[in-house]
């Protein structure tokens, strides 16, 4: 397969989706950052020329990828609309911005969605990172996934609304779950103890709801329906903020399980 994919954008997204497209042969013919020096660190891991002009985006790849910031997508596809022609195929790969940004500039648009954390010192193996892909062109749509497909064991046609739904649920289970994380390293840390002493339970968590939904592995204090201990926990929180995320899931579980 020959195909070439040119990559708008060198930040965390873009650096692991250019290397495993490379990875499977994929010919990645430019790299486009406003900063030449993170282009070009990019650029060479993957064979590719680095710009950091828009104007430079060559008219020639079959896919154009734009991964930069949600909010700069709109104004990257308004400049790149006088440089590719308006037939080409361009996609963001936002999991919140609808694809009908891009309806202004280009014709066969869609959105390539790859549902993952990614940072830069943290590999990732593609293969296990789900895709999202969207057309509403249903030839187009086939051309996401198959590119999808050569990188990822996952690739599923996801539509505009879906999306904005999966990118919600994601927020709940990693961000807010990473930030719930940082409470409980925050606590640890202020007792002298490790935060290690918690991994196995935060293992065991994420193992449990493999095998059943998460309203069937609750456990604590809430869902036994212990007062006492709710009280207790209570007043050893000092940080106010701590104390009302406590009181709001605490609430939240004992309505789910002690309805009256
Ligand atoms: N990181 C993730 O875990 C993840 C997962 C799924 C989807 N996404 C999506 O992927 C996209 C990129 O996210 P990211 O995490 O890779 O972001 P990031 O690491 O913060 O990188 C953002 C990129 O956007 C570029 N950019 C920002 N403002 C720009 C502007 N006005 N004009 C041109 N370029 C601009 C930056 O350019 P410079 O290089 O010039 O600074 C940088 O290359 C977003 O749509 C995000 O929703 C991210």
């Amino acid at each position: 397969m020959n195909t070439s994919v040119s990559i708008i954008g060198a930040g965390r997204l873009a650096t692991h989706l250019a290397a495993a497209l490379a990875g499977k042969g994929i010919i990645i013919p430019q790299i486009f950052s406003r900063q030449l020096s993170k282009a070009a660190i990019l650029a060479q891991k993957v064979n590719a020329e680095a710009i950091n002009d828009l104007k430079a985006v060559n008219d020639k790849s079959d896919f154009y990828i734009i991964a930069v910031s949600d909010d700069a997508i709109y104004e990257v596809a308004h400049q790149l609309q006088h440089v590719i022609s308006s037939d080409k195929l361009v996609v963001h790969t936002s999991g919140a911005a609808p694809s009908t940004l891009l309806v202004p500039f280009f014709r066969n648009y869609g959105v390539f969605y790859p549902l993952q954390s990614f940072s830069l010192d943290k590999a990732v193996d593609f293969r296990h990172v789900p895709i999202g892909v969207y057309s509403p062109i249903s030839q187009n749509e086939k051309l996401l996934f198959s590119l999808g497909s050569l990188i990822s064991q996952q690739v599923q046609c996801i539509d505009d609304h879906q999306r904005a739904e999966l990118h919600l649920a994601a927020v709940f289970v990693n961000n807010f779950t990473n930030y719930l994380f940082h409470i409980g390293h925050d606590i640890t840390n202020k007792a002298n103890l490790p935060f290690s002493l918690l991994m196995p339970l935060i293992q065991q968590t994420v193992e449990k709801i493999k095998l059943s939904p998460p309203v069937d592995m609750q456990t604590g204090p809430a869902r036994r329906g212990d007062h006492s201990t709710i009280q207790r926990h209570l007043s050893q929180l000092e940080v106010e903020d701590y104390k009302s995320l406590y009181e709001l899931i605490t609430k939240q579980i004992l309505q789910l399980y002690h309805k009256k």
